[in-house]
């Protein structure tokens, strides 16, 4: 058997590497139209980080997983053929800001339908609004010569930094097809693939809008959790009460679980955003209207809370933080990824140099250029008052060298076990810390002299926070 995935990206990439991995027989050809990515993929520094997988890419890579441009031969050689490609929030037309852009997707279709030298199974890996497959079966049959195209729906649940333990067990693997029988045997042959390594009960065969809609559906439930803790983080930090005690305590009930209740300074990645946006749309287009508004306030919060701790540093700083340094501890959404993109850090940095504040950053696997391209692309500053008003720092020690703040912005794990007393020392005074993302040692922090600020904590006796501030910042 010979599989395809069309998108060389964080989800095909990896998930194409663990596929290789465990069926060795079959050959797996990743294609993607970037041939930089490409390149990457086929050298020793892979595009992505995520631990774990360069092992996995090199042990398969050139057997039987090859990373080509050739996307035509990809598509003909293949009896199965994935779609990874990137589906972000439309930014134009009807739906912007709310709407997948489908534009790769249909791309991808009509690109098969036109090489395709024999039937193929085309299975939608992107994360798509549900009744995309009705359309994906239009376009391919309607410029297809002659050739039968099953469409399957086998949305991808990893999440980054844990990308390749979640592809090894995960928690269910969901496979939609037609309830036709040439749907079922389309299903069972994906089903056979993923059945070499995953066990036959975490395998789930649904019909494709279940499928299609099971994805959304995830991706909201886990963002709205976080909203929802960090919408009680702010009740906490004025009533006296610890977010993460109360976290744990309410996550010991096994109906509500203890994953996913870390308060942070905000939710960020490429998806729940905008997965979540996706289904306000489609709420609306189906004349839901309560249930959009229902899920846009996971936004809406969200959005909240990256402006409330822009506020709280601000309001901590005696009202102005215009020409002082901030360290910048972190850029990337979250821990074990170089992935950047809506992260937390990016719009909390834009609210700081709103504010005319200096900010050195560090973070363990971002490049400075990746932080200059996408403050840039948030503030509109140009690149000459970016190299003035920005400095990426090799180490945390640098950033923080004469800094009148620091701020954790991403849960690297060395941030817990920074030599503190030697941060301190080099700080300004007095010495403030915010913990966006709670794993400081506050209390020997405090020993030590800093003044820290956490999220949903009331560790020092500044921690009102203006809602003045608030507009500021919008
Ligand atoms: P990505 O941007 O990292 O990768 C997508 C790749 O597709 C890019 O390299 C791009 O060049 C390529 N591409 C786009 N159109 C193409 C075309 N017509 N022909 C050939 N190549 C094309 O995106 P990603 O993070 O891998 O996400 C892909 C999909 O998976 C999205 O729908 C996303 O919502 C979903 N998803 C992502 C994650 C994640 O952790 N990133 C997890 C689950 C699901
Ligand atoms: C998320 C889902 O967890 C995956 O199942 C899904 O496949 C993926 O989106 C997707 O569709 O793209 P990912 O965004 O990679 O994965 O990472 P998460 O671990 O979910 O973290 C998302 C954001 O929420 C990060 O900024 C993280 O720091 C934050 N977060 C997470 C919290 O603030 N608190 C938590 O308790 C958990």
């Amino acid at each position: 058997m010979n599989i395809c995935c069309i998108g060389a990206g964080y989800v095909g990439g990896p998930t194409m590497a663990m596929i290789a991995a465990q069926c060795p027989d079959i050959r797996v050809t990743v294609v993607d139209m970037d041939a930089a990515r490409i390149d990457a993929w086929n050298s020793d520094r892979l595009p992505i980080y995520e631990p774990g997988l360069h092992d996995v890419v090199v042990a398969a890579r050139g057997k039987n997983l090859f990373f080509s441009t050739d996307i035509d031969s990809g598509i003909r050689d293949a009896n199965i053929i994935f779609v990874s490609v990137n589906t972000p929030t439309k930014s134009y037309g009807v739906g912007a800001g709310c709407a997948s852009d489908l534009t790769n997707v249909e791309l991808c279709a009509r690109r098969i339908a036109a090489v395709a030298n024999g039937d193929k199974i085309v299975v939608e890996k992107s994360t798509l609004p549900v009744r995309t497959a009705e359309s994906l079966k239009r376009v391919l049959h309607a410029n297809s010569s002659g050739y039968k195209f099953e469409i399957l729906s086998n949305p991808e649940f990893l999440a980054e930094g844990t990308a390749m333990a979640d592809l090894q067990t995960p928690d269910r693997v969901l496979i939609g097809g037609d309830i036709t029988p040439s749907g079922h045997l389309a299903i069972q042959k994906l089903v056979n693939v993923y059945a070499r390594w995953v066990p036959r009960e975490k395998i789930l065969t649904t019909n494709l809008w279940s499928s299609e809609l099971s994805k959304l559906v995830s991706n909201a439930l886990l963002a709205q959790r976080i909203s929802s803790v960090n919408a009680l983080s702010a009740l906490c930090e004025v009533t006296g009460a610890d977010v993460d005690e109360v976290t744990f305590a309410a996550g010991k009930d096994s109906r509500i679980g203890a994953k996913f209740l870390k308060a942070s300074v905000g939710f960020g990645g490429s998806c729940f955003q905008k997965d979540i946006l996706n289904l306000v749309y489609l709420c609306r287009h189906y004349g839901l209207d309560q249930v959009a508004r229902y899920w846009e306030q996971v936004v809406t919060i969200n959005d909240w809370q990256k402006s409330r701790f822009v506020g709280r540093m601000i309001d901590t700083m005696f009202n102005t933080i215009s020409g002082k340094r901030i360290a910048v501890l972190g850029f990337a959404f979250k821990k074990d990824t170089n992935d950047t993109r809506a992260s937390a850090a990016i719009d909390v940095c834009r609210g700081l140099l709103n504010e005319r504040a200096q900010l050195a950053i560090y973070d363990p696997r971002v490049t400075p250029a990746v932080v200059f391209r996408e403050l840039a692309a948030a503030t509109g500053l140009s690149q000459s008052e970016i190299e003035q008003r920005i400095v990426c720092e090799p180490d945390p020690y640098r950033a923080t060298h004469g800094a009148d703040a620091l701020a954790v912005l991403t849960e690297w794990d060395e941030f817990r076990h920074l030599d503190f007393e030697r941060v301190y020392r080099s700080m300004k005074k007095p010495a403030f810390a915010f913990d966006g993302r709670n794993i400081l040692p506050h209390s020997v922090m405090q020993s030590i002299g800093f003044e820290v600020q956490a999220i949903g904590k009331s560790l020092s006796t500044e921690n009102a926070f203006s809602e003045s501030l608030e507009k500021v910042l919008a």
